[in-house]
């Protein structure tokens, strides 16, 4: 009895095979498939007729998949036994392709192209989204607004200001899939199953074609490294996370309550039951995925940890982790992006908001700094002012001389000056800040990084 061509159990079918899942790597198999062959001629391992025949035959089962006309049988347990039983089918050379090659240096090799690949594209999507943030940041550039922190009023910013703090936050992100491109670098194929291999095989040419920088330099290593996996994985949960914060914002910035900005109909719902209601479900989608992706990232760590070398069966369970991280993620930002070229903020609610002169606090303890008192000392006096104020009924300026000469003698006409409108925003003047000239400053690096990328 042959160990291996005994029909599978269809329990164990079940649990075994991956071809439901891992059938979208085909077009990278495929790829090094053809890079293999190649190869395996070029350095007189196979004949010219086989390899032509291998690349004809691949050709085929190209177009049998394209055109949906691939069929997969019971017992192609994964991608790569599907593609290779059908070529072998087509021609009898197929049966030569998996020479110096193994499952375990294949899926390896698969899986970096396809990291890669959707590296550059998430790249492409956040370069995407950051132009629209750049944009949206200069349409709305002198828009008065609170900032906040713990959620309540602290000081005010400009909108312009608030928008841009993503875009910095979405560069790291595309920095990290970046990362991703360096991660998938190195070749697998050519470790065999794990030794290395019986021929003489020219990996460095198979990389070339294949657009890897060069090969790993360790068998073992190259057939269990999943660590562009998790490279993928990480970036994705962190840009996932941060497109929940901005989600998460927009839906609190669309209530009722707040009323600071309307996300366009096409992605909101309305109530079955409340004419209404407008529900920002795009902007709570956001920001409920992120722990999914996150989850993908703990789970492929799960399944790693412990492993002892070389392949284990367990590496399967990278492709689902990842697929859905790269859907989840790749699809939140083409929303993200179309949601802010089409969300609306209200000038009035965001200026009115920032207004409150409480949120001045801080600068008035700073106009005392300036004549003199230490600050710790001036935040206890304005502490005094606001309290005074706050009781009374008052807006800051509606103290009089005499009421602010009892708490703060320090304190002057310097002090009304300060609270007329918008000369708290514009005296943040210090590199980062919100002043204008500074937000200005701000877009045009904006800019720059943009066109650099790509
Ligand atoms: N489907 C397998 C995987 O994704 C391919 C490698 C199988 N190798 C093996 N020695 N059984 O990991």
């Amino acid at each position: 009895m042959s160990r291996f061509s005994e029909p599978q159990d269809p329990l164990f079918q079940a649990l075994n095979s991956s071809i439901e899942f891992d059938f979208r790597l085909w077009p990278y198999d495929v790829a090094q498939s053809r890079a293999h062959a190649t190869m395996l001629a070029q350095a007189g391992i196979i004949g010219g007729d086989d390899r032509d025949a291998i690349l004809s035959g691949l050709d085929q089962v190209e177009e049998e998949i394209e055109g949906d006309r691939f069929e997969i049988r019971q017992d192609d347990e994964d991608v790569h036994m599907a593609i290779e039983r059908r070529l072998t089918e087509i021609t009898d050379a197929g049966a030569k392709l998996h020479t110096a090659r193994s499952r375990n240096d294949q899926v390896a090799t698969d899986v970096a192209m396809l990291v890669r690949a959707h590296a550059l594209d998430a790249r492409g999507l956040l370069v995407d989204l950051m132009g629209t943030l750049v944009d949206l940041a200069e349409r709305h550039l002198d828009w008065p607004m609170p900032g906040y922190t713990h959620l309540q009023r602290a000081q005010p910013v400009y909108l312009s200001h608030h928008l841009l703090a993503y875009f910095w936050k979405f560069r790291r992100d595309l920095q990290r899939f970046h990362f991703c491109m360096t991660a998938t670098d190195d070749l697998p194929l050519g470790a065999g199953a794990l030794a290395g291999t019986n021929f003489a095989t020219e990996r460095m040419f198979v990389a070339q074609e294949l657009g890897f920088g060069g090969i790993a330099e360790n068998s073992l290593d190259a057939v269990s490294n999943r660590d562009f996996i998790l490279d993928y994985l990480s970036a994705a949960a962190t840009c996932a996370t941060h497109l929940s914060q901005l989600g998460a914002e927009i839906v609190i910035w669309s209530s009722e309550e707040f009323g600071f900005c309307e996300v366009a109909d096409r992605f909101a719902s309305g109530s079955s039951l409340m004419p209404q209601k407008k529900n920002p479900d795009a902007a709570e989608l956001l920001r409920a995925k992120a722990p999914r992706v996150v989850g993908r990232l703990t789970t492929l760590h799960g399944v790693l940890h412990g492993l002892p070398l070389t392949y284990n069966k367990d590496l399967q369970e990278d492709k689902e982790q990842l697929f859905d991280a790269i859907d989840t993620v790749e699809l939140c930002l083409r929303v993200a992006r179309e949601m802010l070229a089409t969300i609306s903020y209200d000038r009035e609610r965001l200026a009115a908001a920032a207004t409150d002169q409480l949120l001045a606090a801080t600068d008035v303890a700073d106009l005392l700094v300036k004549k003199g008192v230490p600050f710790r000392k001036a935040h206890g006096i304005v502490g005094g002012v606001v309290r005074t104020a706050v009781e009374q009924g008052k807006s800051l300026s509606e103290l009089t001389r005499e009421e602010l000469a009892e708490i703060a003698p320090e304190l002057d006409g310097d002090y009304y000056a300060l609270l007329e409108d918008g000369a708290w925003l514009e005296s943040k003047v210090s590199e980062g800040g919100t002043s204008l000239a500074r937000v200005r400053d701000q877009l045009a690096q904006a800019r720059h990084i943009l066109a650099e990328t790509d």
